[in-house]
């Protein structure tokens, strides 16, 4: 959580800085703010609550400087005020540093800082990194020299930048533990370039057409008019960069009002796209995971929010086309077991971001056992990607919403491709049915336009149920996932108490919430499961609760029980099923939380990479 973002160039540092903090705002927007460096020191200024706070304070003070650094925070010590918020600077305003992480033993550090005579201004952890580096500075280090030797002091994980005031024209950056990438210009006529750091990709857009990653013991020293040092260890290393293909049109939100409207209509060319890398002449392309997939006897799943569900539909395409054993873990969970680690498992990370810290600790405890680990990403630059075994790339492009829409069906898509390829390693999947399945597969895209295009019934139930207090999901099989997708999104959103379950289950104890204030939705495709999810309706019926069923618009069973339907296509295959039926509930969410005078990008209290615990 929180972005890093960073520039050295002609241009003026302030307004480049704000649009990195725009493109990073989805990993926090507590608080944001950025300093620049001159030869007349460093000028600070820092905003609490969203960004467009601190772009009017700039507006108001502006700042000179063609060097600074920025951030936008997600709290995690200390309170999402402006005093908290970063850059943070020593008491003698020497060095201002950014940072994404957590210090660990921020507390030892501070008593021991404050003993030599440092006054802090914040309740951060952060507000160690600038004490300790003015207090190496002092003791003679010069910069480079003053932040490896802090990172030898510092314990956790992050991502830092550093300006010095007697150097403005340089930044120094160290990860550990959290991402930041390096990105730089074409070189100029004069052979100089621009420089900038930053968390993700989008934010190094427009001004960087090339970027390197550090990694983790790195630390980066950028200088103007261009150069970059790398080192590690105390080695010099050199960068390598590569060209950036992500484009500023896909971090726009173009003529949506949110990206999660734009992320939503997507879906289609996603899940095109995804088909398009993965088939060929109407057969399964296999990317080279490096493993011999017939051993593979037992799967793990990893997986956080959204992904955990999309990893529960995987389960289930494993099992129905592979046979083979799979287990599904939330990450935070798993790094705190002691899993058995046996012959024949296989680790699947499934993570839009590739950053989340709980999924990529659980990726390094299977691979201290030796575990091969597969990583199902979208971001394939991310840390989970390139400590993988394996990569599965999502090609969802930049997703930005807080709330996953477009990179879920991709995950579910990808989740049964890959499901195809285990069945085919193990000899299970005759060629007809490989024909026949990615036959179904191909029809999707069409099937989600179609289903996107019809939102009446949604936007209806929006206008009845924005108000309402809670709302439950049911779904049976593969539907299940789908009422947990539907009511995570309702939750992050809208902030109304949702909760899906698995609708048989729903006898057991939770019927009791229901009442005719209560409304429910209940997931009834045309699937093997029609008839009992029939009966569950019922029930609820029967108990004076408002039911909306998403199911196939022309299903006069269900239009009869229910208060209102949201029309799905049908998909050709029942596995499939469940891209097309969270679609509604995805719209569902957006139009409550509109009337609800909720922001759909941003939600409260809420990061959509999180790489702190
Ligand atoms: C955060 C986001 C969720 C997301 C989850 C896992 O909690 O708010 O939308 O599903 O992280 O993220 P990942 O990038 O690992 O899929």
């Amino acid at each position: 959580m929180c972005g890093i973002a960073g520039y050295i160039g002609p241009k003026v540092a302030a307004p480049v800085l704000t649009v990195a903090l725009e493109r990073l705002k989805y990993r926090g927007y507590d608080s944001a703010g950025l300093v620049t460096a001159t030869a007349d020191g460093l000028h600070l200024r820092r905003a609490e609550g969203r960004l467009r706070n601190l772009q009017e304070k700039l507006e108001r003070e502006p700042v000179s400087g063609h060097v600074g650094i920025a951030h936008t925070r997600w709290a995690t010590h200390g309170a999402p005020c402006e005093r908290n918020a970063h850059p943070h600077l020593d008491g003698g305003c020497t060095v201002a540093v950014v940072h994404n992480g957590i210090i660990e033993n921020h507390d030892h550090l501070r008593k021991e800082l404050q003993a030599g005579g440092a006054v802090f201004a914040s309740e951060t952890d952060t507000e160690v990194i600038p004490h300790l580096l003015a207090r190496l500075r002092r003791d003679g280090l010069d910069a480079r020299a003053s932040v490896r030797q802090a990172c030898t002091l510092l314990e956790g994980s992050y991502a830092f930048a550093a300006i010095f005031a007697d150097e403005p024209e340089r930044i120094l950056v160290a990860r550990k533990g959290s991402p930041v990438l390096i990105g730089r210009s074409r070189p100029a006529a004069d052979g100089s370039r621009e420089l900038m750091i930053a968390s993700d990709i989008p934010a190094l857009l427009p001004h960087a057409q090339e970027m390197a990653i550090l990694d983790d013991g790195d630390i980066a020293d950028l200088r103007a008019p261009g150069t970059v040092e790398v080192e590690h260890d105390g080695a010099a290393k050199i960068p390598v960069f590569k060209r950036i293909e992500v484009t500023a049109d896909a971090v726009d939100k173009g003529a949506y009002d949110s990206f999660m409207a734009k992320e939503i209509a997507e879906q289609p060319a996603v899940l095109a796209r995804l088909l398009d890398s993965r088939v060929r002449g109407g057969r399964l392309v296999e990317p080279d995971l490096g493993l011999d997939l017939k051993a593979v006897n037992h799967i793990v799943f990893l997986a956080c929010g959204t992904s955990w569900h999309a990893s529960m539909l995987g389960k289930r395409f494993l099992e129905a086309l592979a046979r083979v054993h799979v287990e599904v873990d939330i990450s935070s969970e798993y790094r705190y077991r002691n899993p058995v680690a046996s012959g024949g498992t296989l680790v699947v990370a499934i993570s839009q971001s590739g950053e989340t810290a709980d999924t990529l600790a659980g990726v390094r405890l299977a691979k201290s056992k030796f575990l091969p680990v597969v990583g199902l990403v979208n971001v394939v630059t991310s840390t989970i990607a390139r400590e993988a075994d394996g990569v599965l790339p999502l090609l969802a492009g930049p997703e930005i919403g807080v709330a996953s829409t477009k990179a879920y069906t991709a995950q579910v898509l990808g989740l049964f491709l890959f499901a195809m390829q285990v069945a085919r390693a193990k000899g299970l999947l005759p060629e007809a049915e490989e024909l026949r399945l990615l036959a179904a597969c191909a029809a999707l895209p069409e099937l989600v336009t179609a289903t996107l295009a019809d939102e009446t019934a949604v936007v209806e139930a929006a206008d009845l149920f924005a108000a309402a207090e809670a709302t439950v999901f049911l779904g049976r099989g593969g539907e299940h996932p789908t009422a947990l997708e539907g009511a995570l999104k309702l939750k992050e959103i809208a902030y109304i108490a949702a909760s899906g379950y698995p609708a048989g289950e729903f006898k057991h104890g939770p019927i009791a919430l229901v009442s005719r204030h209560l409304p429910v939705i209940a997931l009834c495709p045309r699937d093997a499961m029609r008839e009992k999810m029939l009966s569950n309706i019922q029930e609820v019926r029967a108990r004076a609760g408002r039911i909306i069923g998403v199911g196939a618009g022309d299903d006069p069973q269900l239009r009869d029980l229910c208060d209102l339907v949201f029309p799905v296509r049908s998909a050709p295959e029942d596995l499939l099923q469940p891209i097309l039926s969270i679609l509604p509930l995805q719209r569902y969410a957006y139009h409550v939380a509109q009337r609800r005078g909720c922001d759909v990008d941003q939600p409260r209290n809420l990061a959509k990479s999180v790489t702190v615990e």
